[in-house]
């Protein structure tokens, strides 16, 4: 919906008829799920909510639920049909100047035999009696098929047209006018109060930080704290935009050694993470001490975030309690400003890049927030650091070159806690060797190594090599998440 740029917010299929009224919502969408109708506690609405006037699409699961609530029937039909499928499209507005003869993606082992009563069939397949059905008078419309997967080449088209036509939504929801909304909804939030923010070098929390100096200017203090673990160039970058481009007030703590030093003798992963987070807090709340009473915090806080964390009242199940990065300490008892609570991380991109954002910020792949301390196996010291940054920087230069940086998850070195012999010039070494870590993923739950062109390997190893003299050996790592993690700690 949202790339058909229509405003849409998930709701659970508990809400009441009334709940649901109270977002004066266009249309409706029911979504596909697992379950069968047929199995107990398979999720069931209040079908009052189809006799609303309120345009409504059934997809798959969705598609049966409406069948079955208004007097249509659905089948197990045993084996079920699962993959892309031919399918014959007679009429329809869901149709519309759609080519007759299509291909759509099924995934169902139910399926609907009679559509509801004063529905017509205007789809099916082989196998599937009932590929999509409609009810133009009372607006009601199912389809089997998955019209949002891309193995569905007309499936956006189908969405578009039940919004647009059916619906008659406009596409009107951009980037500028959730710049507006949040604007406004920021200033009503806060008045005239101060308002504070940790800048992490990160997209989030960047784009959040531009909205709410957007919305009231100086009110807004931003705090930097530089731990010393960030990539070549990122601290200043942070500077240089914020300080510098959108004089947004900041105050920037170089607390680079006070981190080296806690950092000190400490090799185990989940010790390195939670002493950066420990100190971390420390340090914001040292500056936000000095800062005087402050009521608001900024956290750029994400959509996907608040459906991980069961916010929308249970819609997914509960993956994982949403954790901050950067982690902000919880006894700090300030109110929060969430500007991106409704938006997904490619919209928080182009919220930035209409803010004004440079590119090299608004299209930073994600970075930990412990930084480059968790990709130096071992002891992380000043020494160790500069080289695995060097060697770093050499990569993303390349993978840019290369035009491959967007297409990445995460491409970047990990420097390991061995030495290997070398021989350079006329000279054995005793040097580092860096690991090249490249995955591609949509989510980060799993991810597969990228196949980096070896030319490209070639050309980043020998440069690593060359410019940087402690390390004398380049490795490429070639794990998948699972077994391995995307991080080496
Ligand atoms: P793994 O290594 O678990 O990483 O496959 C999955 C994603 O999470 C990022 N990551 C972190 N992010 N703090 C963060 O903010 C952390 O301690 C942390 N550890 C891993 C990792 O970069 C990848 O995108």
């Amino acid at each position: 919906m949202r790339e058909a740029r229509v405003y849409s917010e998930l709701v659970s299929y508990r809400s009441t008829v009334a709940e649901i009224k109270k977002h004066n919502p266009a249309a409706l969408i029911l979504s596909g799920g697992p379950a069968s109708v047929y199995s107990e506690g398979a999720p069931r609405m209040d079908p009052e909510i189809f006799a609303q006037g309120i345009p409504t699409l059934g997809i798959c699961y969705g598609a049966q639920l409406l069948a079955l609530e208004l007097g249509g029937r659905v089948e197990k039909t045993g084996a079920g049909e699962y993959g892309k499928v031919e399918m014959r499209v007679d009429g329809g507005k869901l149709f519309n100047a759609l080519p007759a003869e299509q291909t759509a993606w099924m995934s169902h082992r139910d399926t609907v035999v009679a559509p509801p009563d004063g529905a017509s069939i205007v789809a099916t397949s082989e196998h599937t009696p009932v590929a999509a059905f409609e009810d133009a008078a009372r607006a009601l419309y199912g389809v089997q098929f998955h019209p949002e997967v891309v193995h569905t080449p007309h499936g956006q088209q189908v969405l578009k047209n039940f919004l647009y036509e059916v619906a008659g939504a406009e596409p009107a929801w951009t980037p500028a006018t959730v710049i507006e909304e949040q604007v406004a909804r920021i200033r009503a939030q806060v008045g005239s109060d101060r308002v504070l923010c940790a800048l992490s070098g990160g997209v989030d929390s960047a784009v959040a930080a531009l909205l709410v100096y957007r919305a009231i200017g100086e009110q807004l203090t931003c705090v930097f704290v530089d731990h010393g673990f960030l990539r070549k160039g990122e601290a200043a970058q942070v500077v240089e935009t914020f300080d510098g481009h959108f004089h947004v007030p900041l105050v920037h703590v170089d607390a680079r050694e006070r981190f080296l030093a806690r950092l000190a003798g400490i090799t185990e992963p989940e010790q390195k993470r939670k002493l950066i987070g420990e100190e971390f807090i420390r340090v914001f709340e040292e500056e936000a001490r000095k800062l005087g009473d402050i009521k608001w915090l900024v956290q750029g806080t994400l959509y996907s975030d608040v459906i991980e964390s069961g916010g929308t009242e249970g819609v997914a199940e509960t993956i994982k309690s949403h954790h901050n990065v950067g982690g902000l300490p919880e006894d700090m008892e300030m109110e929060l400003v969430e500007p991106l609570r409704l938006l997904f991380k490619d919209e928080v991109r182009r919220v930035g890049e209409e803010l004004g954002m440079p590119e090299r910020m608004v299209w930073r792949q994600p970075f930990p927030g412990p930084g480059l301390a968790i990709r130096i196996i071992g002891d992380v010291t000043e020494e160790r650091l500069e080289t695995l940054r060097e060697a770093d920087a050499i990569l993303q230069d390349e993978v840019r070159r290369a035009g491959l940086y967007r297409s990445l998850w995460q491409s970047f070195c990990v420097l390991p806690a061995i030495r290997s012999v070398g021989v350079q010039g006329d000279s054995r070494t005793y040097g580092y060797p860096i690991a090249i870590r490249a995955v591609t993923s949509e989510d980060a739950m799993t991810a597969d190594w990228a196949r980096l062109p070896y030319d490209l390997v070639e050309l980043v190893a020998s440069r690593i090599v060359n410019e940087i003299p402690a390390v004398n050996r380049v490795m490429l790592d070639v794990t998948s998440k699972p077994p391995a993690t995307i991080e080496w700690e």
